[in-house]
């Protein structure tokens, strides 16, 4: 294993980030710091001896790269399509325009195989972000393509390095090989679970960092399915950010509970010996299990969890919630059980959920139409409805929302694109409809989102 330093971990430690990133350079666009990606099929090891096959990855030779940008500068990324089928890649959490958005049919066309497609954009937000298809969802996601995306503060908070987490599991059985990537019956229920899980593609890594040092741990769950607690043992640690946004307070870093999609930022405070390893637990239904291993390594550098600087908040608008129009939206099952229609994008052949008695008909031309209609620059309450025995964690594409209150417990006030919606819970969450366009509004479980729950808000003027 080797010492990873602060320079590495601001690379993002690994050689494919730096032949991603070392893409093609965009001479017409001086301003733009250029990325290149390649969705490619590759055969990897997850497991030791064996070497999984029928992976999908972002990189021709190893796991997704981590992407870094910077606040308020403008980035091109070249997607190459080297799948045999078509795709499409979404910045999850990035509040950007629609076009950018990597929708398929309601921002743009897939992207064949063997096709191409630039992304362009300028990151508003700072914080820890995530990519991934938005086509084939299930199947593309379950083989491997989600990767980290960290949009860095114009200023340094002062940690001494930074360590992405790609958290997820894969479908393996014992031969290292791919099993059935959806149960139908796990699907009308809570989702179906992986059988390995994974940090940045490593069955429980060991990451050695400097002794005494600040290190931000960017914790990114990119999973299919798994509603999970997390829990930093063996140091002292604290949340910082939730979602991208920092939180008002931050608290230690226990039980931090994490859905699919969402992201928490950890400051942690390295021991001082070598011999005080600390553990990333992910803790189950009926058991614990470390994810991860953090062991000190040096002379202790001696640093204070109090010299970090507060995270600045992010430019999302204030919602004005004297004047905000109230939309219910109810999470339910499908009322007819109708097939999704076929789609170049996939299906998984059966419909279990719905939004608004409406149950998302599958990935196709249209003309779509919205769920709701908002009014650019007014303020919405959106009031969610679950009306299943499960857990949605419910996502929004192109605004970040504000969470206001629940019929079921207390809520922290965080402003996040992703909010576990528990079972029977009903929350009401605000926003204001600042970013004109078509946003993709579903469950993160990428069965429930396939098999129904799933549709789009429009913004417009
Ligand atoms: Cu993270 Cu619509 O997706
Ligand atoms: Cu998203
Ligand atoms: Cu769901």
């Amino acid at each position: 294993m080797s010492h990873i330093t602060r320079r590495e971990l601001l690379l993002g430690s690994s050689a494919t980030v730096l032949a991603a990133t070392a893409g093609a350079f965009i001479a017409d666009r001086a301003l733009a710091s250029a990325h290149s990606l390649t969705l490619s099929p590759l055969d990897h090891s997850i497991l030791p001896d064996t070497v999984t096959r029928g992976m999908m990855s972002f990189a021709a030779d190893g796991p997704p790269p981590v992407l870094r940008f910077k606040q308020g500068e403008a980035v091109a990324i070249d997607v190459a399509n080297k799948l045999d089928e078509a795709s499409v890649v979404h910045w999850h959490g990035l509040r950007i325009p629609n076009g950018m958005d990597g929708v398929p049919y309601l921002t743009q066309y897939p992207i064949e195989a063997g096709e191409r497609f630039r992304y362009e954009f300028t990151p508003p937000d700072a914080g820890t972000f995530w990519y991934h298809p938005h086509c084939n969802t299930l199947e593309q996601m379950a083989r491997g393509l989600t990767g980290v995306l960290i949009v860095e503060e114009p200023e340094d908070p002062g940690f001494d390095s930074d360590l992405p987490l790609n958290i997820r599991d894969f479908r393996l059985g014992g031969d290292g090989q791919f099993i059935s990537l959806f149960k139908a019956r796990s699907a009308a229920r809570g989702g179906t679970l992986g059988t390995v899980s994974t940090v940045n593609w490593k069955v429980a890594p060991d990451f050695d960092l400097q002794a005494g040092s600040l290190v931000r741990l960017r914790l990114a769950v990119t999973d299919v399915t798994r509603v999970g607690r997390y829990e930093i043992e063996g140091a002292d640690a604290m949340v910082i950010a939730v979602d991208s946004n920092p939180l008002p307070v931050p608290m230690p870093a226990r039980e931090i509970e994490l859905s699919p999609g969402q992201r928490a930022d950890v400051a942690l405070r390295v021991p001082d010996n070598e011999e005080d390893a600390v553990r990333l637990v992910l803790k189950r239904k009926f058991d614990e299990r470390v994810i991860a291993h953090f062991r000190p390594i040096g002379v202790s550098v001696n640093r204070d969890l109090r010299e970090l600087q507060r995270l600045r908040a992010n430019p999302v608008p204030v919602p004005d919630l004297n004047n905000a129009e109230v939309m219910e939206f109810v999470f339910g099952w499908s009322p007819e059980g109708d097939a999704p229609q076929a789609s170049i994008c996939g299906t998984l052949g059966y419909t279990f959920w719905s939004i608004n008695r409406k149950a998302w008909q599958g990935d196709v031309p249209g003309p779509l139409d919205p769920l709701a209609t908002l009014k650019l620059g007014k303020t919405y309450v959106l009031r969610l409805r679950n009306e299943t025995p499960n857990d949605h964690p419910i996502h929004l594409h192109g605004v970040s929302f504000q969470l206001l209150r629940s019929n079921k417990r207390k809520l922290v006030p965080l402003v996040t694109d992703t909010a576990l919606l528990q079972s029977q819970e009903t929350m009401d969450v605000a926003l204001v409809a600042d970013n004109p366009g078509d946003w993709a509004f579903h469950c993160h479980v990428i069965e429930h989102q396939k098999t129904g729950l799933a549709g789009f808000l429009r913004i417009e003027d």
